[in-house]
């Protein structure tokens, strides 16, 4: 019969000699597979005697413990009640100020379903999740920036019918509004970024799979039909190898239709209501989500890899081993020699990158305009800023790469507003998160739904059909116009790209 310990007993084995762990009530002696961890010892060795399973479960893939544990090292069970008591979610306390279930069709808005999910889900995913670079201006900004464009609709038009079905690099979807790579889906609900892209089935969205997602990429496209569209992240990591190993698993995973480089977001930006929880987010192994797999090498070894500082929130933790080091020149051609699949570079927020990308089409397919839903660097443009800098110095860009922007999409008119400034379609991040916070698959549905309702009123509304008659007859952007760039171009002409190219 296997054996029951008190907690006392358990938090006796607090060391690297003899380390053990409780997770979902069970003790695990993991001294041996220490060094075997993929996110490093130490993560571990910072949970050793304690119950790891609020750290452990939103970012570990169900079945990773029994293959990387053997029977012998699962030593018994812990007596629930000797157990210390810990910080509860609302929902595990029952202070959720819903009765009952949350009622998803009451929930008319965005702001409504963040409203929802804060009250359900840890205050750690929250501050996580809601946190921005310093005093969150351009968090606030990209959202504020949209209200600022009037629309201008035209009288006399048929609008009975309303299409919102567009393609992203040549693949047909439902909706011009994507779910963007957002981390740690977990963290808001079980079903994880699964049921994200459960939800983008029945609404034919595509999502970007974040390469800090809390599920294996395998297991978020595992039932998805043929036609459901995904991009996968990638963070660049220090160790080369790593990512060469990840873009090998994305090689041979048909769903993924592309890569979706990430360059705003080269270190965290300063997001304190995040650094607040800390000693919580200290815990989290690095990227042990996407780590855990045997085809990626187990090489870590602590003494190459710095250690981490202490205590930290979950954003400082997930950059722990992303490289600063990407330039032009040197990143895209290895990136050619990994991946034949179709480059999008994520984190554009000038003219000039804009442009210097669209000399690398056709290995560049996309630039997503965003500055990291406004959580690196603070007071950086919003989207529609980049929208009409692209425009006033180097238009040709959106006839050579498609153009997607995020950040501070709440509204359907957010979204036709960017479509007339001429992006194909809208990522959302945080919206996504708060929808599965707020009711699971359903609430991630939710968000969709209220989002693609929005849409259409506003194209009926603008007397537009088909998304691709926006343009730019449909918005006056004179408020804005005044607060976009007014520098030098610093470009050089296209008869010029390839000395510019020369000398990055
Ligand atoms: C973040 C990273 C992980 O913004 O994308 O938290």
């Amino acid at each position: 019969m296997a054996k029951i310990f008190d907690y006392t007993e358990v938090a006796k084995h607090n060391t690297a000699e003899s380390c053990w762990v409780i997770l979902y009530g069970k003790v695990y002696d993991v001294t041996s597979f220490l060094n075997e961890h993929p996110g490093g010892s130490k993560v571990i060795l910072q949970l050793a005697g304690t119950d790891a399973t609020e750290e452990y479960d939103p970012i570990h893939p169900p079945g990773i413990l029994e293959e990387n544990l053997s029977a012998e090292q699962m030593l018994g069970s812990v007596r629930p009640e000797s157990l210390p008591t810990t910080e509860k979610t609302p929902v595990q306390t029952g202070e959720v100020q819903q009765d009952g279930p949350v009622d998803l069709e009451s929930i008319l808005n965005i702001d409504e379903i963040e409203a929802v999910a804060t009250k359900q889900i840890s205050k750690k995913a929250w501050a996580y999740y809601y946190s921005a670079g310093d005093d969150l201006f351009s968090k606030k900004f990209n959202n504020e920036v949209y209200r600022k464009i009037l629309l201008r609709p035209r009288v006399f038009v048929d609008c009975t019918n309303c299409d919102t079905s567009t393609t992203f690099l040549g693949h047909n979807v439902k909706l011009p509004i994507y779910v963007s790579p957002a981390a740690m889906a977990r963290l808001a609900h079980p079903a994880g970024e699964h049921g994200i892209a459960q939800a983008c089935e029945k609404y034919g969205a595509m999502q970007v799979i974040s390469q800090n997602a809390s599920m294996t990429p395998e297991q978020i496209v595992a039932d998805a039909k043929d036609d459901q569209v995904f991009g996968w992240q990638l963070y660049v990591q220090t160790e080369r190898a790593k990512s060469e190993a990840m873009l090998e698993r994305m090689n041979n995973l048909p769903q993924i239709k592309f890569i979706c480089l990430t360059l705003d977001a080269p270190v965290p930006g300063k997001r304190e209501d995040d650094e607040r929880s800390k000693n919580i987010g200290s815990n989290l192994p690095v990227r042990a989500a996407v780590q855990e797999d045997a085809s990626v090498s187990k090489t870590t070894s602590d003494a190459k890899t710095p250690s981490p500082p202490k205590a930290m929130g979950v954003g400082q933790s997930l950059f722990w081993g992303t490289a600063a080091d990407l330039t032009w020149r040197t990143t895209l051609p290895w990136l050619a020699a990994h991946t034949s699949l179709p480059i999008v570079l994520k984190g554009i927020q000038t003219h000039e990158d804009a442009y210097l990308a669209s000399l690398h089409a056709p290995q560049i397919k996309a630039i997503i305009l965003s500055n990291h839903g406004g959580r690196a660097l603070d007071t950086a443009p919003p989207a529609v800023h980049t929208l009409l800098e692209i425009r006033k110095y180097c238009p040709e860009v959106f006839d050579k790469l498609e153009v997607w922007v995020d950040g501070g999409i709440k509204r359907g008119t957010d979204v036709v507003k960017a479509l007339a400034l001429g992006a194909r379609g809208v990522g959302v991040g945080r919206a996504a998160l708060f929808g599965l916070g707020a009711g699971g698959k359903e609430g991630v549905e939710r968000m969709l739904e209220i989002l693609k309702a929005e849409t259409e009123t506003c194209m009926r509304l603008l007397g537009v059909e088909r998304v691709d008659q926006l343009g730019l007859q449909h918005i006056n952007t004179r408020m804005v116009e005044k607060d976009i760039y007014d520098g030098p171009a610093g470009l050089e002409r296209p008869s010029l790209g390839s000395r510019i190219l020369a000398k990055l």
